[in-house]
């Protein structure tokens, strides 16, 4: 009931404000729920280049808002939990990546969008797990600096022929999925297909049926004939997958899959943000524009 009275709360806030909401994948049901767009990164960037509100409520993590801001500059952007960071995006700074650069002089740096405004600004162009594999076929050259996540920069280097110069970078939450609950869950469940998120370790990536984004992970569920599914990503996801295939089922590969910064997020947070118009994320022109370059040359890139 208390939660029903929230929901028409932020909606009508967000009527008012003439704001949208976007949420990842990743975040608590209820929130999810209540979303105008749910997405992987990929579509909420595209989301908060297009929309027409003024108002972007942007429930995920912090490199998420800024995404938004630098594509969005005339809009505000929410972020309700300002403590919701990505700890992956943590580990590369600026510093490190202009040491890497300079040990590599003039090789394209591409960046995972799990980063910093200000790490984008000193890169070539932006990539996402759901289009990674075109963003590296699509510079030039024999080589390439790929920051920070590791795990998804080794998967796209098997498909491909440049040298990779690897940020040693990864996601907390997935590095905690481990091979041996994968084989376990597969002895038990055999027919079951074992679908992962390229941020996974390669040891269980090299055991996946099928790797992808979280929104292709709703598309190779749907479209699959097989009827169980082990889920080897965030939580988070199992939301909509349940919701939009009622006859299957879902395993999630390890309840370690939790992210807690993508569950920081309360309905109350996001009424009180759009009550009070904070916090508010804006990157700075300096870092904004040359980020902005970066992001513009993935977006340029059709989506599958
Ligand atoms: P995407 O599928 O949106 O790339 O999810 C990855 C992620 O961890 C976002 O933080
Ligand atoms: Fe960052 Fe991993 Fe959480 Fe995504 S799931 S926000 S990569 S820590």
């Amino acid at each position: 009931m208390y939660s029903e009275e929230i929901k028409r709360e932020i909606r009508a806030l967000l009527q008012k404000r003439n704001g949208v909401l976007l949420a990842h994948n990743y975040m608590r049901d209820e929130v999810q729920e209540i979303a105008d767009i749910t997405g992987d990164s990929l579509a909420l960037s595209m989301e908060a280049a297009g929309t027409a509100a003024e108002v972007i409520v942007f429930c995920g993590v912090h490199f998420m808002a800024e995404s938004a801001s630098i594509l969005a500059p005339e809009k505000t952007v929410l972020l309700p939990r300002l403590d919701a960071g990505c700890p992956m995006a943590d580990m590369v700074t600026v510093e490190g990546l202009l040491e890497l650069k300079a040990r590599h002089p003039g090789v394209p740096v591409v960046t995972y969008v799990n980063s910093s405004a200000a790490v984008k600004a000193e890169s070539d162009i932006c990539c996402t797990s759901a289009n990674a594999q075109k963003v590296v076929d699509s510079i030039p050259g024999s080589e390439v600096i790929f920051v920070p996540d590791r795990n998804l920069g080794s998967y796209v280097a098997r498909f491909s022929d440049k040298t990779f110069h690897f940020w040693d970078g990864y996601c907390p939450t997935h590095e905690r999925l481990k091979a041996e609950d994968v084989v376990r869950l597969k002895q038990e469940h055999p027919d079951a297909l074992f679908v992962c998120h390229p941020e996974c370790n390669p040891k269980v990536v090299a055991l996946a049926d099928h790797v992808c984004s979280t929104t292709g992970m709703y598309g190779f569920c749907r479209e699959s004939s097989a009827t169980k599914f082990i889920i080897g990503t965030e939580a988070g996801i199992l939301y909509r997958l349940k919701k939009e295939n009622p006859g299957k089922e879902f395993i999630l590969a390890s309840p370690a899959l939790i992210c807690p910064n993508m569950k920081l997020t309360s309905l109350e947070d996001i009424r009180d943000a759009l009550t009070s118009m904070a916090p508010v994320v804006k990157v700075p022109e300096e870092v904004r524009v040359p980020a902005k370059r970066a992001l513009d040359r993935m977006l340029a890139i059709p989506r599958d």
